[in-house]
């Protein structure tokens, strides 16, 4: 690990929440020769400690590592996707974050003696110490595992969310990494306890693209998600408002920015990978630019248009489309919004 000293305070930029988190992107190329300094990582980890948890039983924990100064390296690269391999390599650091269920269990009754001491739980909302020791605790420490590992799961999510945004306020990049290759594995390279759950990977490190890697990446539109008042009633967004996120940082320029694909390409090129994306059939790309719930803006509607004019782009499988048909229907899904129609 590095044991490089930590900056005067003044020295460190501070940038508004609002900036960070529209500053935000999953970083795919990192830095292999810039290492994360060790105060970064622990700023990260202490926002991920101070994130709300139920309770204040504090059940997330991480482990961070390196890939050449921890044992479990080639254990946990085994159980990574494998479309994740190249990115981790090439990180700083890893967290696996961690939920403890047995938090649950055995922290329940000191979480709530410590946010009563401190003056945050209080008899104005209804808090009664005997209702408390013989209702409320016996019934949460009776709640079958399934159902803690849901609540505390959530709560990982919080804290990983904490430590995300707080190592992009400090210039590291970040991404989510799933380890679907092997169930079971990390948990096992690390030798945990039974009562320990392995939630998620996080990469770290310094962004080797550049940072806001090319625009900020298209999202649903605000009334596709969000209800008022009612399931179904578009809480609708405010051009106003947009406007004031725009100068704020939080909503940004939608990518891809002229750029991004040769500044790909020669990242590919200067590592010995593949150079160039995946595409999808002209038939799937111009059903997606027509769906009316995607917030698309012109860089994204620009590159689907060259795409579709100028390059050989796949046949969608017939087979492949009768699949996704009936894994669609499965759950009722409505196949003509996701699927081109049968030829
Ligand atoms: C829980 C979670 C898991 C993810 N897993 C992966 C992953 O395994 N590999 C990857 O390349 N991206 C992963 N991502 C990143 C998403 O694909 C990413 O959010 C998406 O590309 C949108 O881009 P943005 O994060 O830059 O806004 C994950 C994101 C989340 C929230």
């Amino acid at each position: 690990m590095s044991t490089d000293t930590c900056p005067p305070a003044d020295q460190v930029p501070d940038v508004p929440v609002l900036r960070t988190l529209g500053n935000r992107r999953s970083i795919r190329y990192f830095d292999p020769d810039r290492e994360v300094e060790r105060w970064k990582i622990e700023s990260m980890l202490q926002a991920a400690r101070f994130a709300s948890c139920q309770g204040n039983i504090n059940a997330t924990e991480a482990v961070v590592i390196q890939k050449d100064h921890c044992d479990i390296w080639d254990d946990v690269e085994d159980c990574v996707s494998g479309f994740n391999v190249q990115i981790i390599n090439q990180a700083s650091h890893l967290v696996l974050w961690l939920t403890n269920l047995n938090a649950w269990y055995g922290r329940a009754i000191d979480g709530i003696s410590t946010v009563s001491l401190v003056g945050a739980a209080a008899k104005y909302h209804g808090w009664n110490y005997e209702f408390s020791m013989t209702q409320t605790l016996p019934r949460l420490m009776s709640f079958p595992k399934e159902r803690t590992e849901n609540l505390l799961r959530f709560e990982t999510g919080q804290a990983v969310a904490n430590a995300i945004t707080a190592g992009v306020g400090l210039g590291v990049g970040n991404i989510l990494i799933a380890f679907g290759r092997k169930p079971g594995g990390v948990e096992k390279a690390l030798g945990l306890p039974d009562h320990y759950r392995f939630t998620w990977g996080h990469a770290v490190g310094y962004p080797l693209e550049e940072a806001q890697t090319g625009g900020q990446r298209p999202r649903l539109k605000m009334e596709a998600l969000f209800h008022e008042n009612a399931f179904g009633t578009p809480f609708r967004s405010d051009p106003a408002t947009v406007e004031l996120l725009k100068a704020k940082g939080l909503i940004q320029e939608q990518a891809p920015r002229p750029g991004r694909f040769e500044e790909m390409d020669a990242i590919a090129d200067r590592f010995g990978r593949d150079k160039g994306v995946i595409s999808f059939p002209a038939r799937e790309i111009e059903r997606l630019m027509a769906d009316e719930d995607w917030d698309f803006g012109p860089h994204i509607r620009e590159r689907a248009q060259w795409l579709v004019d100028n390059e050989d782009l796949p046949d969608y499988p017939e087979e492949m489309r009768q699949t996704f048909a009936h894994l669609l229907a499965e759950h009722g899904i409505d196949t003509a919004k996701y699927l081109p129609a049968a030829e």
